[in-house]
């Protein structure tokens, strides 16, 4: 071997069972000075706490939490979008901190026929404007706006290029205008971050929207969209439920086991993703203070929807199950058995009807129709109930 086929060997993603490490995942109801976690009092008041410092310290960098101004004007108000079936509202949100603006394009339709104020979902756009098409004249399974509608549910969409650009070299050149100081720190907030602070800022307009149920929206990402999705939820907890969808590294699957993308890999493909601190654990899963079933355990009691694709080995589709899996212990703090089965269920056998959902869909790494029709059930199974 030479040197560079060793190293290249040395990265190449593991898809091997057998080659997963021996790990311990580090202790969900213990808090940092050791007392157990029993009751959700001490789960609220102390662990909850340290894990969102540790996400934000180790991985994802600090959330901010203030701003100068915030307004909302509306580009297009439809009451007749979709063929009469919906209302479309072009919402710009304008947020002003320390001499700078920074603007969202909201895209939002609420049904006209079902009950108002709307359950909502809100996609966090990862992939470019064709998919939210306002007219209607493009219409995508990644964003399937009329199925939504029909379903009873607003439908809600903004593009992650206008908080962060999705490149390494202009990343800075949205919501880190406003937030210097982020960009200079170790802990500090980076693409993926401003992505799920964007996600919040659409939260704050949606409270103010008459049509809108403020405490039945639901957040959505796929892949590096679902890694925000689950960061949005964790520190806002405004949302009511989260969906995670094909996220994998650094989003719903366990880190530890080091199966398909590791954090090296993710950091040296996307530096400009998380807080430059994450860089620390390249190679170093077992350092973590953290793994990634507490930032489901930290959405917690609110339902959480994780998705996997059959061909997507790259995200771990075992250690992304085994995450929502060890998550269990903190729902129990709030008398809720997610009950998840011991082993992942069949391809295509989705369950839905639960606190914590899974499905393994069969095919490629994707958002498709499949993947939302089980939200709506999912949707629909838990706003009705009504556990939190
Ligand atoms: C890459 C990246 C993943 C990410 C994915 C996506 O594959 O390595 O971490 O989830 O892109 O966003 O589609």
């Amino acid at each position: 071997y030479t040197v560079d086929s060793l190293a290249q060997t040395a990265d190449k993603p593991n898809y091997d069972e057998s080659k997963v490490p021996e790990y311990t995942l580090p202790e969900l109801l213990k808090t940092n000075d050791g007392v157990k976690v029993n009751n959700k009092q001490v789960w609220e008041a102390i662990r909850r706490p340290e894990l969102i410092r540790e996400f934000e310290d180790n991985i994802y960098g600090q959330m901010p939490q203030g701003f100068d101004r915030i307004t909302y004007s509306f580009i297009n108000d439809n009451k007749s979008a979709m063929e009469g079936k919906a209302r479309l509202k072009e919402v710009l949100i304008k947020v002003f901190n320390k001499d700078q603006k920074l603007e969202i394009n909201l895209i939002l339709f609420i049904p006209n026929r079902a009950k108002r104020p709307s359950p909502a979902f809100l996609l966090i756009n990862n992939r470019g404007k064709e998919n939210t098409d306002p007219t209607r004249i493009n219409k995508s399974d990644f964003w399937p706006a009329e199925l939504l509608i029909d379903s009873g549910y607003a439908i809600a969409a903004f593009n992650v290029d206008e908080l962060a650009p999705d490149q390494k070299d202009t990343y800075m050149n949205g919501v880190l205008r406003l937030y210097p100081e982020q960009l200079a720190a170790n802990n500090g907030m980076r693409a993926i971050g401003a992505w799920a602070w964007g996600a919040s800022r659409v939260m704050d307009y949606l409270l103010t929207d008459p049509d809108i149920d403020g405490k039945q929206i639901a957040v959505v990402g796929h892949s590096r969209g679902g890694k925000a999705s689950l960061w949005a939820a964790a520190e806002d907890q405004r949302f009511a439920l989260c969906i995670t969808n094909c996220s994998g590294n650094t989003g719903a699957a366990l880190a530890r086991r080091q199966f398909g993308e590791r954090i090296k890999t993710i950091n040296t493909k996307f530096p400009y993703w998380f807080s430059p601190n994450y860089k620390k654990f390249n190679d170093q899963e077992a350092l973590l203070p953290v793994d990634q079933h507490m930032l489901i355990s930290m959405i917690a009691p609110r339902p959480v929807y994780a998705t996997n694709a059959s061909d997507d080995l790259w995200a771990d589709p075992k250690g992304t199950y085994l995450s929502l899996q060890n998550a269990e212990p903190a729902y129990v703090l709030y008398g809720i058995k997610p009950n998840l089965p011991a082993n992942s269920p069949a391809i295509n056998e989705p369950i839905v009807n639960a606190s914590l959902a899974y499905h393994i869909r069969e095919g490629k790494h994707d958002l498709t129709l499949f993947d939302w029709i089980n939200f709506i059930k999912f949707a629909n199974y838990n706003f009705k109930k009504r556990a939190f």
